[in-house]
């Protein structure tokens, strides 16, 4: 339908209600659609694997259907049924009600009431309650711009925010599966501002019994003195930061190896590190995928699909990462390969979450097999094992 700027503000509306959580439910009715059976929609947040998605229950005559969208998709997917299907769509904030209604001609108009449900719903409950990291008094968070100075996260933090929570949270989770010892040594490579390197180390110091030695790789001279002179200022004294390039930091013991968005064939120099410094734990979130696109030669008829540079990209990505997950398990780890965040928040949505287990050198074949059907002549975590 022809967006009139009433539509536009009720779905800025609605945006802006799920960016600051004060989203309750929306409803649509006032069927006119050709299927007449289709009577409303309902619609509210859930969590599915830690992703915050809009529910929707399609009510029928006879039926009620569930459908789950993600955000993006959930509101492509009213703004689709508005005009067509639905004449009425009433938007329930903890702020305010807000209410469109079409006319028959499709003549938009926007009422805003005040709030008739200021309770939040359980999910936002769920969310808070799932805080990893205390805000108030969190020297970092003030100095990287997550929050102000009274200690509330600000508009422009909350997308940071939002990934160090999500990051936190998973390592929590990996350490409640593999506990470290009580004095762990974790090597966090490629730093950088050192937003995940303190977030942890707060996060350990606060919330485990463990009392952490972190330490921070990070190529950039200015970063690393900016986060040791933060992390003593903000009296973490086990916290500290070393001007390196991963390839020359030995690969001494360490427990747990971390390396978020390193560039390139740095998240192969630091998965090295972790293996052979038989780390218990290693966690990477590749970055960009240069090698294998640069190496990949295909001749099979997959050639021309890969004609196109997009669909070479993303299949050089699958390749440099799936490999990566199966030389782990070669060198005796089990792997785990998922999507971490939204893409929402960041493209570079991939982990890979690697702990220690039992050598598969079966896998080698595999590999092998993978590499000659892409051309692929080596993959540079190979080289360095
Ligand atoms: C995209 S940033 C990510 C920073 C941080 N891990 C995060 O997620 O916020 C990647 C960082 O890795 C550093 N880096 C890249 N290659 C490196 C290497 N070989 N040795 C040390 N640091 C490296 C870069 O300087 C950059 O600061």
């Amino acid at each position: 339908m022809n967006q009139s700027n009433d539509v536009n503000i009720f779905f800025d509306k609605m945006r802006e209600s799920l960016v600051d959580h004060s989203f309750v439910k929306l409803t649509l009715s006032k069927s006119v659609g050709s299927n007449k059976d289709f009577k409303n929609v309902y619609a509210r947040l859930i969590e599915i694997k830690g992703n915050i998605q809009l529910s929707f229950t399609l009510r029928y005559a006879t039926k009620d259907e569930v459908k789950n969208f993600d955000l993006e998709n959930g509101i492509q997917q009213i703004k689709d049924w508005i005009g067509v299907q639905f004449l009425n769509a009433d938007l329930f904030t903890t702020q305010e009600d807000v209410v469109l209604q079409l006319n028959k001609k499709r003549k938009a108009r926007l009422f805003i009431k005040k709030p008739s449900i200021q309770t939040i719903p359980n999910i936002q409950h769920d969310r808070s309650k799932k805080r990893w990291l205390e805000v108030s008094n969190s020297l970092y968070l003030n100095e990287m711009g997550i929050t102000n100075a009274a200690g509330n996260i600000l508009k422009s933090g909350q997308k940071k925010f939002r990934q160090l929570n999500k990051y936190i949270e998973i390592i929590d989770s990996v350490l409640n599966n593999h506990p470290l010892p009580k004095h762990p040594k974790i090597v966090d490579m490629g730093s950088g501002k050192g937003y995940l390197t303190f977030a942890l180390y707060d996060f350990l110091t606060r919330s485990k019994t463990i009392n952490p030695t972190i330490v921070g790789i990070e190529l950039r001279e200015h970063l690393v003195s900016y986060c040791n002179d933060l992390a003593k200022q903000s009296n973490f004294k086990n916290l500290s930061f070393i001007a390196q390039d991963i390839m020359d930091f030995p690969a001494d013991q360490m427990d747990m190896l971390i390396a978020l968005h390193a560039c390139d064939i740095a998240t192969d120099l630091a998965i090295a590190k972790g293996i052979k410094a038989n780390a218990e734990i290693i966690i990477v979130a590749p970055c960009c995928h240069k090698q294998i696109r640069k190496d990949m030669n295909c001749t099979n008829a997959m050639q021309s699909v890969l004609q196109h540079g997009i669909l070479a990209e993303r299949q050089a990505e699958l390749l440099t990462d799936g490999i990566r997950s199966l030389l782990l398990e070669v060198h005796g780890y089990k792997t785990k390969v998922f999507e971490f965040i939204s893409t929402e928040h960041t493209p570079k949505n991939v982990m890979i979450v690697a702990t220690k287990s039992k050598p598969k050198p079966e896998l080698l074949k595999q590999i092998a097999a993978i590499k000659k059907q892409f051309g692929i002549t080596t993959h540079y975590l190979e080289t360095l094992l």
